[in-house]
């Protein structure tokens, strides 16, 4: 399967956010732990130069565990600060704010050294699309506050959210496209709904993604629609047609329409927790 690719109109993008970078502190970035690889664009390496760096597991509550927590290791060993965040639910959200001072702590240190005290890290919250950046800025200035007695305010020039007398965080998330010469990382970017719908064939994509679950997970296809274990995709996908009633007039199975309802049910977790890559 080919996707279209244009990522020209992020140089500007990439541009506004190399400014930024030279603001603060410690860089966030969110990946989405079903896919802690491909959601994470190899570009901001080359432009963090220095900074502190955290990564948040965000959306933990729709993958493999055991494999996220491979994932968080495999990081820390390249020396990420990593942790796990469901930003919807606000949970491990919290620690965010010890993670950042430990991220930070060699900066401190030498404020310290400096007599500068007490001043603020900044940090910078960035991710792809859709791997829920504003869903974790919304939760985590809501529970800094809360936790400080805080409101947050916006600081005069740069639009920065005053989480605490510890943390100021740039208000828009950095935007990054993802980035793949692999197909198989576009493809796994469409299964999570990172990548738009337009740009695939459902059927296909569909198919490969039964391909994938009925190796690594087989019971969760069979199991969530209550059907048998098919003996390749294209009768596992005409089974769930069955079991949704995804019939064309005449009583043909509507492949594209049980395609969708299967690639839809995964992006919600209905499967279960997935994981699509292994370290
Ligand atoms: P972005 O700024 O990075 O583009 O992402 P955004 O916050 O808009 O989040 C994208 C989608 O991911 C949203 O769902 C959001 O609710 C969901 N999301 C964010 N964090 C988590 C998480 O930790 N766990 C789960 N399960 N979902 C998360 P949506 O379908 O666009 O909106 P809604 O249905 O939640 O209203």
């Amino acid at each position: 399967m080919q996707f279209q690719w244009y990522p020209g109109h992020m140089t500007k993008a990439k541009r506004a956010m190399q400014e930024d970078l030279k603001l603060i502190d410690v860089i966030i970035e969110l990946v989405d732990a079903r896919v802690p690889l491909s959601s994470k664009n190899p570009d901001i390496d080359q432009m963090a130069n220095g900074k502190s760096r955290i990564i948040l597991m965000n959306k933990y509550d729709l993958a493999d565990d055991a494999r996220t927590n491979q994932w968080m290791d495999y990081y820390r060993q390249k020396g990420y600060f990593v942790t796990k965040v469901n930003s919807k639910k606000g949970t491990g959200v919290r620690a965010v704010q010890d993670i950042i001072q430990k991220a930070c702590k060699e900066k401190i240190e030498r404020d310290r050294k400096r007599g500068i005290l007490n001043r603020p890290i900044r940090a910078m919250i960035v991710g792809i699309p859709n791997v829920g950046k504003s869903t974790f800025i919304n939760s985590f200035a809501k529970k800094a506050c809360t936790k400080t007695g805080n409101k947050p305010g916006v600081t005069k020039g740069k639009q920065w959210i005053r989480l605490n007398k510890n943390v100021e965080l740039l208000d828009t998330p950095g935007i990054l496209w993802p980035k793949f010469e692999d197909q198989s990382v576009g493809l796994r970017l469409a299964y999570i709904g990172s990548i738009k719908d337009e740009l695939f064939n459902i059927y296909e994509l569909s198919i490969l993604l039964l391909d994938y679950l009925r190796e690594n997970y087989p019971e969760a296809v069979p199991s969530y629609y209550q059907i048998e274990e098919a003996q390749d995709s294209v009768c596992q996908l005409e089974l769930i047609a069955a079991r949704r009633g995804c019939m064309k007039a005449g009583g043909a199975y509507d492949m594209d329409k049980a395609a969708k309802c299967l690639v839809d049910d995964f992006r919600a977790g209905k499967l279960g927790t997935v994981s699509l890559e292994t370290p």
